[in-house]
């Protein structure tokens, strides 16, 4: 019997679904933070888009960092902690298996929480819209220094302060982000991380944040993909609200490349930024249990994990 967890989708549309799969190429998908909900990471537009009385997207701006750049590495240490304990789902390890068997599937990513490369996702089929929590860069751009770093906490000053619960868990998680009473220090300009290179400017979070440009390649990349000769089949749009731009544009890019749609989502109220067109699939549910039942005429079963 269906529990009310388990999505209601009808098995028409799952098979109509799956005779378009079959027959498809070129496929591009658009992730959004709803992808990486099942393994505890909250969404920005969300229940989860506070982080201590602080709308999340209040501090993703060049603005907010040069005011406080100390408040904002607390808010980016954080979500660095939280996607560290977090483990990717089997919709990452679905779109992953997915891109092993199509080599014309290319996948646009708009989270930063490194769970999609986590999964093995092959990196030439994984475009990073948004950049990584885990890049940082000079926040001097004149200076161009950039590394990968995985280190948590990346100075002593950026370590969490918690019980040691897990913070991925719901309750932690609600409690933790939003508890008013956890006090924010306010850290010196020394305390943070400092660039090697010029040593004169303090490191950033090498995330995109709102007013800034996405990265060049990425774009080249995705640019290329579009311009093609030949035709997408189909436009995967995953866990995401399609309300920041460029990266919605995508969708209607790749309908006027001759893409079907497909959403999956929790919420039936967020729908393609042009709304539906007929042929569009709409299945309600969350990610981690739809993909992998999605995608199964092509990769199978996943390993159990
Ligand atoms: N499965 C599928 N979808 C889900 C799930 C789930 N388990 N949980 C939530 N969702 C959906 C929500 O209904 C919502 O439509 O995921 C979407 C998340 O939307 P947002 O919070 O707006 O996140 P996103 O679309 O990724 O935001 C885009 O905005 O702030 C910026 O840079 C940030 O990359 C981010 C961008």
């Amino acid at each position: 019997m269906a529990t009310n967890t388990e999505p209601q989708i009808s098995q028409e549309s799952i098979a109509s679904f799956h005779e378009h799969l079959g027959k498809s190429k070129r496929i591009l998908a658009l992730l959004g933070a709803g992808l990486s909900a099942s393994s505890g990471l909250p969404t920005f537009r969300g229940k989860g888009g506070l982080w201590r009385t602080h709308q999340s997207m209040s501090l993703a701006t060049p603005g907010a960092f040069n005011e406080d750049p100390g408040l904002v590495w607390q808010f980016y240490s954080y979500r660095r902690h939280m996607s560290l304990q977090a483990k990717p789902n089997p919709a990452h390890y679905a779109l992953a298996a997915l891109a092993e068997k199509i080599p014309g599937f290319q996948t646009l990513s708009q989270n930063v929480d490194g769970l999609s490369p986590r999964a093995k996702h092959p990196p030439k089929q994984l475009q990073l819209l948004h950049g990584s929590l885990f890049d940082l860069k000079c926040a001097d751009r004149h200076c161009g220094y950039i590394r990968e770093d995985y280190t948590d906490p990346i100075v002593p000053a950026l370590a969490i302060p918690t019980s040691g619960a897990d913070l991925t868990s719901n309750e932690t998680r609600e409690q933790d982000i939003s508890d008013v009473s956890v006090s924010i220090p306010k850290l010196k300009h020394h305390e943070l991380p400092q660039c090697p290179k010029c040593k004169k400017a303090l490191l950033r979070p090498g995330v995109v944040w709102f007013g800034e440009n996405l990265p060049f390649t990425v774009l080249e990349t995705v640019d290329d993909y579009l311009a093609s000769r030949e035709k997408i089949d189909l436009m995967l749009v995953i866990g995401t609200s399609a309300k920041v731009h460029p990266a919605a544009g995508y969708i209607d890019k790749a309908r006027q490349r001759g893409a079907r749609v497909a959403v999956i989502n929790t919420d039936e109220n967020d729908r393609p930024p042009r709304g539906w067109n007929d042929g569009d699939w709409f299945f309600c549910g969350d990610a981690a249990q739809i993909l992998p039942e999605l995608l199964k005429p092509v990769i199978g079963d996943l390993p159990k994990p």
